[in-house]
C-alpha cells in the first residue's frame, strides 16, 4: 500500500489544489441525493482535508467522522473544520477502522479504494462498520490492462492531477474491475448503481513505462450492505 506517497508536502499541495479538482462532484452528489442522509451517521473514509465531511454535515447528516492515514491531511481537516460541530477527524488506517461493528449508515469515500493492495480487506472493514442495509457511496479508479500485462495489477501507477506547473503526481495502485467485484461479493456488498465518469484532470502520467498498456476509468458507485 502506497500511502507514504502523501508526504506532508504532498498533502498540503493536494489540499490547495483540491478546490480546482471537482469534476466528479456532481456525479458523486447525485448519488448522495438518492439516499436520505438527514440524521444519518456517516464515515468519510480517506477524508483528506475534510471538505466532503463538512459538506455532508451541512446536508443534514447527524454525525460525520472522517478518517485518513495521513497525519498532515487530518491536521488540515481540523484547521478547515473550525467550529463546525458534529464532525470529527481521526488519523486511522482504513484496514483497521477504530469503530465498533454497525456504527454507520453511510460510508462515503472519494478516490481512496485504489490505495489498498488487498481490496477485500478494506471492503470487509467497510462491511463490518456499516449497519445492515447501509450504503457505500464513492469513486475509485479501475484500470484496463492489455492482455499479457496482467502482472501490472496492484503495481503503482503515477496519476497527474491538474495541468502545467502547479500539477502534482500521486501514485495509486492498478485495480481490475474483477478484483473489485470479487471483493464486494465476498463481503456481501452489492452494487446498486455504477457510472463511469470523466476525469480529465487526473490522467496517467506518461512517465509510467507501461503507459500504453493501461487505461484508467473512474467509477462512481452506490453499494449496499446486504
Ligand atoms: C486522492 S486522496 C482523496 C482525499 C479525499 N477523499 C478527497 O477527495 O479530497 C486519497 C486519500 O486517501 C488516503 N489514504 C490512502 N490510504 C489510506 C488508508 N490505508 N487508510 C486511510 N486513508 C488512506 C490518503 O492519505 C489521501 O488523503
Amino acid at each position: 500500500m502506497n500511502t507514504a506517497e502523501y508526504s506532508s508536502e504532498l498533502a498540503t499541495k493536494y489540499s490547495c489544489f483540491r478546490k480546482d479538482f471537482n469534476e466528479t462532484d456532481n456525479d458523486l452528489f447525485n448519488v448522495v441525493a438518492l439516499i436520505a442522509i438527514k440524521d444519518r451517521d456517516i464515515l468519510d473514509l480517506g477524508c483528506g482535508d475534510g471538505r466532503y465531511a463538512m459538506h455532508l454535515k451541512e446536508l443534514g447528516a447527524r454525525s460525520v467522522e472522517g478518517i485518513d492515514i495521513s497525519e498532515k491531511m487530518i491536521e488540515i481537516a481540523f484547521q478547515n473544520k473550525e467550529k463546525t460541530s458534529g464532525v470529527d477527524f481521526h488519523v486511522a488506517d482504513g484496514r483497521k477502522l477504530p469503530f465498533k461493528d454497525h456504527t454507520f449508515d453511510i460510508i462515503f469515500s472519494n478516490f481512496v479504494i485504489h490505495y489498498f493492495e488487498n481490496t477485500s480487506e478494506v471492503f470487509k472493514e467497510i462491511g463490518r462498520v456499516l449497519r445492515p442495509g447501509g450504503y457505500f457511496i464513492g469513486t475509485f479508479n479501475v484500470t484496463d490492462v492489455s492482455p499479457g500485462f496482467e502482472r501490472l495489477y496492484n503495481t503503482n501507477m503515477p496519476i497527474r492531477l491538474g495541468k502545467g506547473d502547479s500539477s502534482i503526481v500521486v501514485q495509486n495502485l492498478i485495480k481490475s474491475r474483477d478484483e473489485i467485484s470479487r471483493a464486494l461479493s465476498e463481503n456481501n456488498l452489492m452494487i446498486l448503481s455504477e457510472k463511469e465518469i470523466e476525469h480529465p484532470n487526473a490522467v496517467i502520467d506518461p512517465s509510467f513505462k507501461d503507459y500504453l498498456r493501461v487505461k484508467k476509468h473512474v467509477m462512481c458507485v452506490l453499494i449496499q450492505k446486504q
